[in-house]
C-alpha cells in the first residue's frame, strides 16, 4: 500500500512542516537540511539555553555557521521551542534523542519514552513519525508504536511510523549529509513509503529496507563492526608493541591490498556518543532471547581498558627516565574523543586525565576546541585548556597525544616537549620521530 497521493503532493509542493525533536549534533544538521531545503522546520528541544540561542541564531555546533541558522530564521523557516505546544503543527516529526546506557550499563530509552509520550499527546491523522535515534532492534514497534496506537489512530493508515537512522561523520570533510545513502525502514509499505518520500528531497540515495527492525539492526551492525575491529587493532597493538614491531607501520603496509582489508586503527580509547555505548543496546536486547554477545563483550573490555594502557606508557616512560608519575606534571592534549570536533562525550582524554590524576600526576590539558571539561555524570575535573607555548610545553615531565587534532603545533611540541607519549601516531606520522616520542 502507497501513502496518501496528497500528502507526497504537499511534500514536492514544500507546503508542509517537518518538525524536529532533539536539536544536538543529529537534529540540528537535520533541521539545517530540511530548511534549507525548502521546507518549514520547528524545532523543539528540552533544553532551553540551546532553544534560546538558537532563537538568536547562534550555532552551538562547530559545522553548523550560525548565519545559515539566521537566514532560515529571516525566512521564517525555522522556529525553535523548548515545549511542545506546537508540535501538532508538523507533519513529519523526526526523534533524535539521546539514547545512552543507564549506570548498569543497559539502554536507557527514558528520552525517546518521554518524546513518543509528548507525540501522542497532538498525534493526528496524516502525520508522519520517524526515529532516528540509534537503538536495539526492536524499539521502533515494541516502545513507540503501542504509545502512538493508544489512542485508536491506525498505522499506516491514520499516522505513519518509520525508523531511520543517522549516518554522521564529525569532521569527515568528504561525505555531506546529502551523499550519505539512508537507510529507511517503515513498519508497514505506506509508512516506508511516505517516509522516503520525505527523505528523498534531502538525500541522494535512500536504501529502503523491509521492516523498521531491519533498519535498526544495521545501525546497530555498522557500530558493532567498528568497536569489534577497532578492538582487534587496539588488542594487537599491546601485542606487537611487546615485540617491538610498530603496528601503524604494519596496518600501512597491510592496507596495500587492495581486497580483503579495511584499515583500522588503535588508539587510546573509544569516545563519542556511539561506538562505547550502541552495541551494548544489542547485548542488552539479545537477552532477550537467551543469547550472549560475547564478541561485542570483549570488543568492549579490550577497548576500555585501553586508557590505562596509555597511562601505564606514560609511568614506564618516565620510568625509564627516573621519574615517578607520582608528582609528575602531566599535559594531555585533546579532550575531544577525535580529531577536529568539538564533541568531548566518552572521551578518553577525560578518563586518562583522570586516571593521571589518581596516580598522583599534577594533569592539565590543551584542545581548541574544548575551552573547558564540563561537569557529566561520570566526571567533574574543573579544568580549563591552557595555551600551547614552547615554554608552557617544556614545563611538563611529559605530554600525552590523546586526539590528533590538525590545530596542533606538532613540530613545536617535538621540539620542546621533555617526552611525549603518543597515543595516535600524530607525532612519527608527521615525521616527527626521537627518543622522546613513545608510541602508546
Ligand atoms: N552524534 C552523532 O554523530 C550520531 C550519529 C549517529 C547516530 N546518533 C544517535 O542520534 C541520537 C541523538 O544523538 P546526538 O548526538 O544528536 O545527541 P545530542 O545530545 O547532541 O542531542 C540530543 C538533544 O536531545 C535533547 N533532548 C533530550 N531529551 C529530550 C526530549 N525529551 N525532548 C526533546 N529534546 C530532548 C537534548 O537536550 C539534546 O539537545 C542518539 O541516539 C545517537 O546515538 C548520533
Amino acid at each position: 500500500m502507497r501513502a496518501p497521493s496528497t500528502l507526497k503532493e504537499r511534500i514536492a509542493r514544500r507546503d508542509y512542516t517537518v518538525g524536529v525533536i532533539g536539536l544536538g549534533y543529529v537534529g540540528l544538521p537535520l533541521v539545517m537540511r530540511f530548511g534549507g531545503d525548502g521546507f518549514r522546520v520547528l524545532g523543539f528541544d528540552v533544553d532551553g539555553l540551546k532553544t534560546e540561542q538558537l532563537r538568536q541564531g547562534k550555532s552551538y555546533i562547530q559545522h553548523i555557521p550560525g548565519e545559515r541558522l539566521a537566514d532560515l530564521i529571516r525566512a521564517e523557516r525555522f522556529e525553535a521551542f523548548d515545549d511542545f505546544e506546537r508540535l501538532g503543527e508538523a507533519d513529519a516529526i523526526v526523534i533524535c534523542v539521546p539514547t545512552p546506557l543507564n549506570d548498569h550499563r543497559e539502554p536507557d530509552l527514558q528520552y525517546v519514552e518521554r518524546t513518543t509520550d509528548a507525540v501522542v499527546r497532538t498525534l493526528r491523522r496524516g502525520q508522519l513519525v520517524c526515529l532516528t535515534s540509534t537503538t536495539y532492534p526492536g524499539t521502533t514497534e515494541e516502545v513507540l508504536l503501542p504509545r502512538l496506537s493508544s489512542g485508536g489512530l491506525r498505522v499506516g493508515e491514520d499516522f505513519f511510523l518509520a525508523y531511520s537512522p543517522e549516518r554522521e561523520d564529525p569532521g569527515n570533510a568528504q561525505f555531506t549529509a546529502a551523499t550519505i545513502p539512508k537507510v529507511v525502514g517503515g513498519v508497514t509499505p505506506a509508512c516506508l513509503d511516505l517516509a522516503c518520500t520525505l527523505f528523498a528531497e534531502i538525500i541522494e540515495r535512500l536504501v529502503p529496507v523491509s521492516s523498521t527492525r531491519v533498519a535498526e539492526g544495521t545501525k546497530v551492525l555498522e557500530n558493532i563492526y567498528r568497536a569489534v575491529n577497532i578492538a582487534l587493532v587496539n588488542e594487537l597493538k599491546v601485542v606487537f608493541d611487546r615485540m617491538a614491531i610498530d603496528l601503524w607501520e604494519v596496518i600501512d603496509a597491510a592496507r596495500t591490498k587492495p581486497f580483503g582489508f579495511q584499515a583500522f586503527y588503535p588508539g587510546p580509547g573509544l569516545g563519542g556518543h556511539c561506538i562505547p555505548i550502541d552495541p551494548f543496546y544489542l547485548t542488552w536486547k539479545a537477552r532477550e532471547v537467551g543469547i550472549s554477545t560475547r564478541f561485542i563483550e570483549l570488543a568492549g573490555e579490550i577497548n576500555s581498558a585501553m586508557p590505562a594502557y596509555v597511562v601505564g606508557k606514560v609511568a614506564d616512560a618516565l620510568d625509564s627516565r627516573r621519574k615517578a608519575l607520582n608528582g609528575a606534571k602531566v599535559l594531555v592534549l585533546g579532550a575531544a574523543y577525535k580529531s577536529d570536533v568539538d564533541d568531548d562525550r566518552e572521551s578518553p582524554g577525560m578518563k586518562i586525565l583522570e586516571l593521571l590524576g589518581a596516580k598522583g600526576a599534577a594533569v592539565a590539558y590543551s584542545d581548541p576546541y574544548v575551552p573547558r571539561l564540563p561537569r557529566t555524570r561520570h566526571h567533574d575535573l574543573g579544568l580549563v585548556s591552557v595555551p600551547l607555548s614552547a615554554e608552557s610545553v617544556s614545563s611538563y615531565d611529559a605530554v600525552v597525544l590523546v586526539t590528533d587534532h590538525s590545530a596542533f603545533p606538532y613540530q613545536m611540541i617535538h621540539e620542546a616537549a621533555r617526552l611525549i607519549v603518543d597515543g595516535r601516531d600524530a607525532f612519527r606520522r608527521r615525521g616527527f620521530t626521537g627518543s622522546h616520542v613513545v608510541q602508546a
